[in-house]
């Protein structure tokens, strides 16, 4: 069997991050990177915008701990925000000395952008790249190590549990479609979010929430699931993001008569877009992203809104910013609007509108990154410790995956050290277990009639009319129940291809399974809060309610519908409040 003492399930930042982290604590573990694609096409590599830490003097930890929590209208657990914050600057200083190239001033100073939300300038960026060249710098950072050994191409699909304790999990390797166990002391989860549940998202085909799945049916609760986030600019058609860097440097939104809509919506009045000092920090475009994507709503509502070949959008205007800036700033924008949309944003407004893009809920972890499984962790996007509550501020995520991939890496191979090794006899039943499953329900399945790719439409077309921007009781009902449909007809999937070479046929299935699971605990979390909080809206339930829901959501596995119920929230010095922008 194979065997290591730490095994991480991701390669993509989080993941990376750990591994680095143990791999400086102790250079003798053996650590195993786990992932179904080569670490380079992880998810990560597509942040575009930055990633937020105090650097400057106008700037405090109590103003980015601040903005964290009333962004996430009050649900994000303050002691973890505590954290975060404190270690954010330092992960970043990490990344320089490791090779990050961040974006300068003039003076050599790393220079800060204004961000969604942020009432200061703190979002370090690398250009309009700054996933790609931040998980560059990680992945060639984790090439320094020998005792990191990476299983590119192979997908989890059991977290193993024995004796109480996390002791590894079993994976199949995608070339051969053999399905091996493979035992850790720890392990460690960050596969990130679980955008693809949603029809129109900004998220890789490969975000299907596998690890939310894992670590679902192996018993951890899945905590505020039912805070998804739609990204106000994305591009019709693809859903490919337009990042919010380019309202960081001065772009407007408007709406069909060429209006800045957003004034309409209790997020400021617009600021003179032609003053040289123009204080874009404090412009309405720059509010949170929930609050943006459900004025595009209200605004469709209201016929402000252009038709097009791939549903209504607004514009979003940087003509004004001239195409020095627009080069040097935001190149990527220029590139992904002249390829994707057919418009060059010099000379024309880009055509957006809300894109689901970040998945605020996950696996339940405490402040260290540990589930409830001992030895069985979790961090990055497909993790909840919590920091981003009801709605994540634009680049608190990519300093959050670092943050916590480090702290994630420190206990699992603390863990490590101080647990015997696993129980190989007992694995190996549970691998021959696992095998059989794979083989009899997937790769040798005989007859079945359901398409995947159709039970995979039908549900991403229900969560976006049932737990999509705004909700209401009928909607997410119909959701839940077309869930429970579905789980069922899945029992009857037709597989076509039979072969044991890269079956994408089978990954894509095994995918599915695991994310009708997280359909229906999202669901049966969303259907459960009757109160309207950040990304939550729900049009019978119209107010934020804290006497009864200041608590997060916890969905439980059962095998049939999820058991849902709450866990306080932690809060420190931070008293709930009213969330007030652009006043
Ligand atoms: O708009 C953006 O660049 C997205 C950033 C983020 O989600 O943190």
């Amino acid at each position: 069997m194979l065997k290591h003492d730490i095994l991480i399930i991701g390669g993509g930042g989080a993941g990376l991050r750990a591994a680095i982290a143990i791999g400086e604590i102790d250079p003798e573990l053996s650590v195993a990177v786990v992932s179904k694609v080569y670490p380079m096409r992880s998810h990560t590599v597509a942040a575009e915008g930055g990633a937020a830490g105090v650097i400057k003097d106008n700037d405090s930890f109590e103003n980015h701990c601040m903005d964290t929590i009333s962004g996430g209208d009050w649900m994000p657990d303050q002691d973890a925000v505590e954290l975060f914050v404190k270690k954010a600057p330092e992960e970043l200083i990490q990344l320089e000395h490791w090779g990050c190239p961040w974006s300068r001033e003039s003076d050599g100073k790393v220079a800060v952008r204004p961000f969604g939300g942020m009432n200061i300038e703190r979002t370090w960026f690398a250009s309009d790249k700054t996933g790609f060249h931040l998980l560059h710098t990680l992945f060639q950072t984790s090439l320094k190590y020998d005792n990191i050994i990476r299983y590119d191409e192979w997908f989890a699909t059991k977290i193993l549990v024995e004796n109480g304790r996390c002791q590894g999990v079993t994976a199949l390797e995608i070339r051969s479609g053999k399905v091996q166990a493979i035992a850790a002391k720890s392990v460690i989860i960050c596969t990130g979010g679980a955008g693809r549940l949603y029809p129109f998202t900004t998220n890789g085909s490969i975000k299907t929430g596998d690890g939310l799945a894992l670590a679902f049916r192996a018993g951890v609760p899945l905590k505020d699931l039912e805070f998804m986030q739609f990204h106000p600019t994305g591009l019709p058609g693809t859903g490919i993001l337009i990042t919010e860097a380019a309202r960081g440097e001065g772009g407007i939104l408007v709406n069909k008569d060429g209006y800045r809509y957003l004034q309409d919506y209790d997020l400021g009045k617009p600021l003179d877009i032609n003053d040289p000092d123009h204080p874009v920090k404090k412009s309405m475009e720059l509010g949170p992203r929930d609050r943006l994507s459900q004025a595009f709503v209200l605004e469709h509502e209201k016929g402000g809104t252009i038709p097009g070949p791939y549903g209504h959008v607004v514009h979003l205007d940087i003509r004004h910013l001239g195409e020095k800036i627009i080069n040097k700033k935001i190149p990527f924008v220029r590139e992904l609007a002249t390829k994707y949309a057919g418009i060059d944003p010099v000379f024309e407004p880009i055509p957006v509108r809300p894109v689901l893009h970040y998945t605020m809920g996950g696996i339940d972890t405490d402040i260290d990154t540990a589930t409830v499984i001992p030895g069985l962790f979790a961090a990055g996007e497909c993790a909840c410790v919590s920091i981003n509550g009801a709605n994540r501020l634009g680049s608190n995520s990519l300093t959050e995956l670092l943050v916590f991939g480090r702290i994630a890496g420190e206990g699992a191979a603390n863990h490590a050290k101080n647990n015997p090794g696993p129980d190989i006899s007992a694995l190996e039943s549970q691998e021959k277990d696992e095998q059989n499953r794979i083989l009899k329900g997937f790769y040798q399945k005989e007859s079945g009639t359901e398409n995947i790719s159709g039970l995979r439409e039908e549900m991403q077309e229900y969560m976006d009319s049932g737990v999509g921007i705004f909700r209401n009781e009928q909607g997410i009902r119909k959701t839940c129940d077309k869930l429970a449909e579905l789980k069922e007809r899945f029992a009857n999937i037709k597989i076509e291809d039979n072969t044991s070479t890269f079956n994408t046929e089978v990954t894509v299935a095994l995918e599915l399974e695991g994310m009708l699971e997280v359909a229906q605990a999202l669901s049966h979390c969303a259907l459960d809060r009757k109160e309207s909080r950040g990304s939550h809206q729900r049009s019978d339930f119209t107010g934020r309610d804290d006497d009864n829901y200041l608590k997060h959501s916890m969905a439980h596995y059962t095998g049939d519908i999820p058991k849902i119920d709450y866990k306080d929230v932690i809060i420190t010095k931070w008293p709930p409040a009213e969330r007030v922008y652009g006043r």
